[in-house]
């Protein structure tokens, strides 16, 4: 073991804000492991924070400098005096620190055991590092929304992080998946087995009605537009929080059932995750891959808003 660098905030603003600093290797605590991060996953939420936006920036204001990062994946290196539940060697994946604590950004990182899943042989580490919290907030959206079997289900946003694992969750339920995209999209979209419409092409509202769920993961206008699909009683979750309360207030206001929500991590729906991966009924989309040295363009890449699939860091 060497060095232990760290991706970190010291003050918000823009991608110059992150920074490489070297922190000591920590030493396990009773119920933890110590973890040789190979690959931490990005999500819009690290990019928010870091430029001061939103609740987990407001939080960690007094907490700088702070390590950006929920998703990792690795190797388990040490084990602490009660931690069981893995052998050393095992690689293992989490989404770990959230919303306070962060520190995925990390070569080497503490996390108690309970919070961790053991990857199958057969799905990769980059995999592992990228489906946490992306994959965790579409299950949550499409149970949230009760789909069923038959439902007309729309989806704003398939091809993003967690778009394009929620097609897949609502179409395995036996839905009826539409999803928008731009045009780039459309083709990867069709490979995922959902209706794709290209929403430079015209608002989705003039496309498609009789929707029976709405999965917002835009908000705005988009969103606002989106509701004019919906049939009577419809139900709505939108996803992004910046928007999430405008959202609600107009669709119930046309008599739809609406919520927000946030992601609330769940060692057992990451095992399911990981086995469905695993076994080839789940795909995951990995865009780009960044060494650590360039979070800053792994974070323009996220900025730009058409990131298909994932982004993550390899740590090595
Ligand atoms: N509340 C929570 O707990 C929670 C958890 C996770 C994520 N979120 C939020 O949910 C949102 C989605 O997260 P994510 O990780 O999926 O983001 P992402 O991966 O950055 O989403 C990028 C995707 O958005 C699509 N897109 C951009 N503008 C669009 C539009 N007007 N209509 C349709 N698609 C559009 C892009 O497709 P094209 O390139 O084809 O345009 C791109 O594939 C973010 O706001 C995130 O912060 C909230």
């Amino acid at each position: 073991m060497s060095e232990n660098k760290h991706i970190v905030i010291s003050k918000f603003g823009d991608t110059s804000v992150l920074e490489i600093q070297s922190k000591p290797i920590p030493e396990p605590a009773a119920n933890e492991v110590l973890i040789r991060v190979a690959f931490s996953g990005v999500n819009p939420i690290d990019v928010k924070t870091r430029a001061g936006l939103g609740w987990a920036a407001a939080q960690n204001k007094d907490n700088l400098p702070w390590t950006l990062g929920y998703d990792i994946a690795g190797e388990v290196i040490q084990c602490g005096a009660n931690s069981e539940r893995f052998p050393i060697g095992q690689q293992v994946a989490g989404f770990i620190g959230f919303p306070l604590e962060g520190g995925g950004y990390s070569q080497y990182i503490t996390v108690n055991e309970a919070q961790l899943s053991a990857i199958p042989e057969s799905v990769t580490l980059e995999a592992a590092a990228a489906i946490p919290l992306a994959g965790q907030t579409a299950i949550q959206a499409i149970n949230q929304a009760n789909v069923e079997e038959g439902e007309r289900v729309l989806i704003l946003a398939g091809a993003g992080g967690v778009g394009h694992i929620a097609v897949q969750v609502a179409i395995a339920k036996k839905a009826e998946v539409y999803t928008t995209c731009g045009e780039d999209n459309l083709d990867f979209i069709a490979g995922l087995g959902a209706h794709a419409i290209n929403y430079h092409f015209s608002p989705v509202s003039e496309r498609l009605s009789d929707v029976d769920v709405l999965i917002d993961l835009v908000g705005g206008d988009a969103a606002l537009d989106a509701l004019k699909c919906l049939k009577d009683e419809a139900r709505v979750v939108t996803v992004p929080t910046l928007t999430a309360e405008t959202i609600c207030e107009r669709a119930t206001k046309l008599g739809f059932r609406a919520t927000g929500m946030l992601v609330s991590p769940s060692t057992e729906l990451l095992d399911a995750l990981l086995y469905m991966i695993g076994i080839g009924m789940l795909k995951v989309e990995i865009e780009s891959i960044f060494p650590m040295h360039q979070a800053a363009e792994a974070h323009a890449q996220i900025e730009t808003g058409h990131t298909r699939g994932k982004i993550v860091l390899d740590m090595k």
